[in-house]
């Protein structure tokens, strides 16, 4: 490891000590019944992986946490080793071992950096909720991909680059208050992003401060594009098995659209309409984009997609300036959209009217706002009416490779 990099893990250990993310009360039975029942549904219903596969298979889990995703599996029958570097999270998992009683699972405390995988060992090795906070996202990715046997399966947790943007706007107007204080940052976070904490409690069951911490306290959160898990699929010779929210038609809000008759020659262009979903989900799928996708041509993926990186970019920049240029060239992709948009359908005007316009300008006004020398929240003012409500960003997508 370089300086840099050890410099980085102390950081993130730092962070995570202060408050583990996973930290979801499953001494609770009925917690517990919720917790297993969200993933059995998560599994069998969204990523058509029976409980079944787990049984009798070892697993590895590579930043476990404090072990509740472990201990469901371990239910499902599954060997499983979790690895975490955090020993207060690996101390809790150890004690809900002992409180379920279960025998089929193990937790060391490594760091994933220098731990060294059996190769082609595992039936089945999982990370969930990681890839945003390490180093090098490949490298993790690597030691999935290692210990995996031939046909095993690699199970990713992360965040796709368009859902990530409205948290990293959070981020980003935290960072430019200077909210140095952690308590601080709790009590702002949960006045301001209410709705968007409340829809991650709902979903995920985790706890407020769990949440916050994940998302605005630790230093570093980095999503990963369509694109860069499709050139690992390529290049570690893996084959995507399933995706929720779906991968052949990428929805992220309502996986339920099948409709095989639109899958065409079109993936890029689905990919980045998703992306742009991500971003500004506001209905169900189905409505909004039946007819766009019986429609070939007036593409737009290649502006959505310029959008997307750009305002990845300019948000994850720490001293949250704006160049004139980028300003331009933000305003002219938007612009873009949504002329295409425009151009499809009745249906997609209504989408475009009330969703991607008004929203859009909101993300340029708030980096507007952001980037200024006297910014104080009270300056966006009423800037800010939809962004950080409603259905907006994307929690957890997960996907499965099957190792060829
Ligand atoms: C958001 S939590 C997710 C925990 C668990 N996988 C879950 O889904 O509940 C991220 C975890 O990654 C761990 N982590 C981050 N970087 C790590 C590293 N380099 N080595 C080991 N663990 C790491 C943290 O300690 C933390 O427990």
């Amino acid at each position: 490891m370089n300086k840099k990099e050890i410099k980085w893990q102390k950081q993130v250990l730092k962070d995570f000590k202060k408050k583990s993310p996973s930290k979801i009360k499953i001494e609770s039975k009925k917690i517990f019944k919720k917790y297993l029942v969200n993933h059995k549904n998560l599994f069998e219903n969204n990523l058509k992986f029976p409980i079944e596969m787990f049984d009798k298979k070892k697993v590895l889990d590579l930043g476990c946490g404090t072990g509740e995703v472990d201990i469901v599996l371990s239910s499902f029958g599954a060997k499983c080793l979790g690895v975490d570097f955090n020993d207060i999270s690996i101390d809790r998992a150890n004690k809900l071992k002992k409180k379920y009683k279960i025998k089929n699972v193990n937790f060391k405390k490594s760091n994933i950096e220098d731990y060294k995988v059996k190769k082609n060992f595992y039936d089945i090795s999982i990370s969930f909720g990681v890839i945003a906070h390490v180093y090098s996202p490949e490298n993790l990715f690597k030691k999935l991909v290692q210990s995996t046997k031939k046909n095993g399966y690699i199970i990713l947790g992360y965040v796709e680059d368009a859902g990530l943007i409205q948290r990293l706007l959070h981020r980003a107007i935290i960072r430019k208050l200077k909210i140095s204080d952690d308590k601080k940052v709790f009590s702002f976070a949960k006045k301001l992003f209410k709705e968007h904490i409340a829809r991650s409690i709902k979903f995920g069951l985790r706890s407020e401060e769990g949440i916050i911490n994940d998302y605005l306290i630790n230093q570093a959160y980095v999503g990963n594009s369509m694109r860069q898990i499709r050139g690992w699929e390529k290049k570690y010779k893996l084959k995507i098995y399933s995706k929720c929210p779906d991968a052949s038609i990428p929805f992220r809000i309502d996986p339920g659209f099948q409709n095989h008759e639109l899958r065409a020659n079109i993936k890029d262009e689905l990919f980045a309409i998703s992306a742009l979903r991500s971003i500004f989900a506001q209905k169900s799928d189905e409505t909004i984009f039946y007819k766009m996708f019986k429609k070939k041509g007036n593409f737009i993926s290649p502006d959505i997609n310029k959008f997307v990186v750009l305002l990845t970019k300019i948000l994850q920049r720490k001293n949250n300036s704006l160049k004139n240029k980028e300003l331009g060239k933000l305003k002219k992709f938007r612009t873009n959209i949504s002329k295409k948009i425009l151009a499809q359908s009745e249906v997609i005007k209504n989408f475009s009217n009330k969703n991607y316009d008004l929203l859009s300008d909101e993300i340029i006004n708030i980096l507007i706002q952001i980037s200024k020398e006297n910014f104080s929240f009270k300056t966006l003012g009423n800037k800010v009416k939809f962004l950080f409500r409603g259905y907006n960003g994307l929690g957890t997508t997960y996907i499965i490779f099957k190792k060829k």
